[in-house]
């Protein structure tokens, strides 16, 4: 059916909630970040792995836990046509685990050391640093019990935040134990926590049947005040978990890693066991958790596989990169490219003419490829923030020659054409347009 005559604009379609478009040039510095990523991880062995997106429901209950939020509350789950529960991932954990038993990755060289980068889906209230779409880039270490593995692994997210230029930060750390651990020290928290039941928070009531290590993340001051007496999960280590904590803090302390001892560190997946971590940074708000991570020896019989023991971490990019330091940023926006205008009647494509051969050169260039005045062009230039328009008139063109345009200072000079890549590219290695302004004036 036609609508001639009513030329009503279509109600625009907006974004999901809690998802975001990354534009230009942001897009730059989150490729500058991966790469840094790819780079780092690759030096200590570890190969991406890409798992797919969607997976069966029941592998995240069975990974990462039935009492969980996550699990509980925050997965994108629905039914397929083939009456399928499938779920889009929340995490990667539990997808390098399946991914590691389905391959036969035990066959591999152990331990296998993989990293990923992703979208990550959680139907949480967004604010400030939490999307329902996120992304993370994570390292998943498989197949060694060892203490030094753990600080191995820390050292490598130690290095990639400094190859960020990142200063000062901390890792927060802590034990959870092994089952054993656990097991005793939930007796004696229940043990503490049930008298004082009715000053609980519906939600930690819940939690003092299903999850009560979880209690000691509470966010609210008066339960806070409450945990103050309560028994430390460090008294309930058996010896080999107090060995392996002291062991990985040994490794921590001879390569001058930086961490804070945190005994309420107890994070929110159920994989967890020994080692536990995060790391916080400034700016973000209430949610200030760029780094979460830890041991989960448990996780890969917990899907399926032989008993494996596995540690690693997930960076949350979208945090990480909006605190990360201006020094880094800017070395990873594009280098502003050069605008190529033809001036009077010259044909528009000798503007394309010379903009390509500054891009067979290795140079960035744009080309003004509809008719503007030189005025005109000399303002888009300036609003897409580019040093220099090249100029094409008749007599440029006649003489092989080029008018080179700083906007910053307003000089001009005419070179010839085959000069131009060299003059260029000596000036962006240079940092400072400003640099040959005599030599070009001469
Ligand atoms: P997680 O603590 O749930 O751990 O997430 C890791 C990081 O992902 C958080 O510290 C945060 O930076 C980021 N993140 C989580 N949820 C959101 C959100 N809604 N919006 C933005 N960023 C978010 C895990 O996911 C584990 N798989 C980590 C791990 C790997 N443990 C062992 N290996």
């Amino acid at each position: 059916m036609s609508n001639a005559g009513s030329k009503r604009a279509a109600q625009p379609i907006r974004r999901v909630k809690g998802t975001r478009d990354l534009l230009p040039p942001d897009t730059a510095v989150w490729a500058a970040v991966e790469a840094t990523a790819r780079q780092v991880f690759e030096r200590y062995g570890y190969g991406e792995v890409r798992t797919p997106i969607l997976e069966e429901t029941e592998l995240f209950v069975r990974g990462v836990g039935e009492a969980t939020d996550i699990v509980g509350k925050e997965m994108y789950t629905f039914t397929d046509k083939g009456g399928r529960s499938l779920t889009l991932r929340p995490e990667s954990t539990a997808s390098v685990a399946r991914a590691y038993v389905e391959n036969g990755l035990q066959q591999w060289p152990s331990p296998v050391k993989l990293f990923y980068i992703g979208p990550q889906f959680r139907y949480e209230r967004p604010q400030k640093g939490r999307y329902r779409q996120f992304f993370q880039i994570g390292a998943e270490l498989l197949g060694d019990p060892g203490p030094i593995s753990d600080a191995e692994l820390l050292l490598m997210l130690v290095d990639f935040l400094g190859a960020l230029e990142f200063t000062g930060l901390t890792v927060l750390l802590n034990t959870v134990g092994g089952e054993e651990s656990r097991e005793a020290y939930r007796r004696e928290l229940v043990r503490f926590l049930e008298p004082k039941k009715d000053l609980l928070s519906e939600d930690s009531r819940r939690r003092l049947d299903t999850n009560p290590l979880r209690i000691l993340d509470t966010k609210s001051r008066a339960e806070r005040e409450l945990l103050e007496g309560a028994p430390r999960l460090v008294d309930s280590l058996t010896s080999e978990d107090r060995e392996h904590f002291e062991a990985v803090r040994g490794v921590l302390d001879r390569f001058g890693v930086s961490y804070r001892l945190d005994d309420r560190l107890v994070r929110g997946l159920d994989y967890y066991t020994r080692t536990v971590f995060e790391i916080t940074a400034a700016g973000l708000g209430a949610q200030d958790a760029i780094v979460g991570g830890g041991r989960y020896d448990g996780l890969i019989s917990e899907v399926g596989g032989a008993e494996t023991p596995g540690i690693g971490f997930a960076i949350g990019a979208d945090r990480l990169i909006d605190v990360l330091p201006e020094s880094f940023r800017r070395r990873a926006l594009p280098a502003p490219a050069v605008l190529v205008a033809t001036v009077g009647d010259v044909p528009l494509d000798e503007a394309l003419a010379l903009a390509q051969e500054l891009r067979a050169a290795g140079l960035p260039a744009l080309a003004e490829l509809a008719r503007r005045s030189v005025k005109n062009s000399l303002k888009r230039a300036d609003r897409l923030g580019l040093a220099h328009v090249l100029l094409l008139g008749a007599d440029e063109l006649a003489a092989g020659e080029v008018t080179v345009k700083d906007l910053s200072t307003g000089d001009q000079v005419r070179l010839g054409r085959a000069e131009v890549a060299d003059r260029l590219r000596s000036v962006a290695a240079a940092g400072s347009p400003d640099q040959d302004d005599e030599e070009e004036e001469r």
